[in-house]
């Protein structure tokens, strides 16, 4: 920031602009809209149940069901939806072949929902975790993630879920190089409206373990050979500037809160920076406030907008519908 010109106390009484409700909303710098916010939604078969016990107030969704949510989402203002499906267990296998499937959870959602309500925003997750048997986003061989046989697979996943109607796609998985050759298959194939935004920056965090929960991901050890040591940040942003590099129209940074500094440093970019406050981070504010000890909303309504201070234009939260409603009743 430039040198600041500031008068001395008394002329200066910053609590001058605080001091009413109207002329606090005359001085507010930053504000949260729904059309900031995407929605989550978990997509379910017939054979898992609805409920998630690890993350209070969400549901996984029968596709049958999803025109409904999605409408109310879309006259609630929210623009987006990301998809993320609970394969059933019996489908996961140590190749993921289920990504494949053009018939599986994930397509079939996403072509109910572009033809019941074709302007909503269909993003999909990429990364093989909800497919694999044994819970990592990539193939192992000899226990060890193959980066280029991954980011094969990768691009095999993409088309899939483009071919079903797709308009964005989010990789997730942290490998190297997948943005780049995500971006080579969709031009190839003279996709060129395809959104990509990559989470450039997955820290390996504990606060994806409700999430875990949600897809049924069985994870046998950890993911520390490709998501990112909480301890760097020189590395974050290396990671941030190459996937740009590669083609990322923007880039998603998580878990969300834990990532201010980040959020905020990332901004010297340029590039549109998407939080996402993830299912750990909605899970503790849920639990703290089902337990009394806080008001859920205010909670969740002064951290999104902690996200949007630190720089996110848009913020990936459960708490999206939640927000959105609490958003219009306090607005009328
Ligand atoms: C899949 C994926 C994960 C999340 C989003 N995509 C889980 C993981 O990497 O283990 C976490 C989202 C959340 O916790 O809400 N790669």
């Amino acid at each position: 920031m430039s040198e600041k010109i500031v008068a001395p106390y008394p002329y200066l009484r910053l609590r001058r602009l605080r001091q009413s409700a109207s002329v606090r909303a005359l001085f507010q710098e930053n504000h949260l809209l729904p059309s900031d916010l995407i929605c989550p939604i978990f997509v379910r078969g017939s054979d898992d149940a609805a409920d998630i016990s690890t993350m209070p107030g969400i549901s996984r969704y029968l596709i049958d069901e999803l025109p409904k949510e999605v409408e109310e989402l879309y006259n609630l203002g929210i623009r987006a939806v990301l998809l993320f499906p609970k394969t059933p267990n019996h489908l996961k296998t140590e190749d993921a072949a289920e990504a494949f499937n053009s018939q599986n959870l994930i397509c079939q959602a996403i072509r109910k929902i572009k033809a019941s309500i074709p302007e909503m925003t269909v993003l999909t997750d990429v990364a093989l975790d909800p497919y694999t048997s044994h819970g990592h986003d990539g193939i192992l061989k000899n226990d060890k993630i193959e980066n280029d046989l991954t980011v094969e697979a990768l691009v095999k996943q993409t088309l899939n879920q483009v071919e079903a109607g797709a308009d964005g796609i989010c990789p997730s998985d942290m490998m190297d190089g997948r943005i780049q050759a995500i971006r080579q298959a969709l031009e190839y194939k003279k996709l060129t409206d395809i959104l990509l935004i990559s989470y450039a920056l997955k820290y390996a965090s504990a606060l994806y373990g409700p999430f875990r929960g949600a897809v049924g991901a069985n994870l046998k050890g950890d993911k520390m050979t490709y998501q990112l040591n909480p301890a760097n940040s020189d590395e974050a942003l290396r990671e941030i500037q190459q996937d740009i590099m590669e083609g990322a129209d923007a880039v998603i940074i998580k878990p969300g809160l834990p990532s201010l500094d980040i959020i905020s440093q990332a901004q010297s970019f340029g590039v549109p920076i998407w939080a996402y406050q993830v299912s750990g981070e909605y899970a503790m504010i849920k639990y703290a406030a089902m337990s009394g000890a806080l008001n859920g909303e205010k909670a969740f309504y002064e951290i999104l907008l902690s996200l949007k201070r630190a720089g996110a234009s848009t913020i990936i939260t459960y708490a999206a519908k939640e927000m959105a409603l609490c958003l219009r009743k306090n607005s009328d």
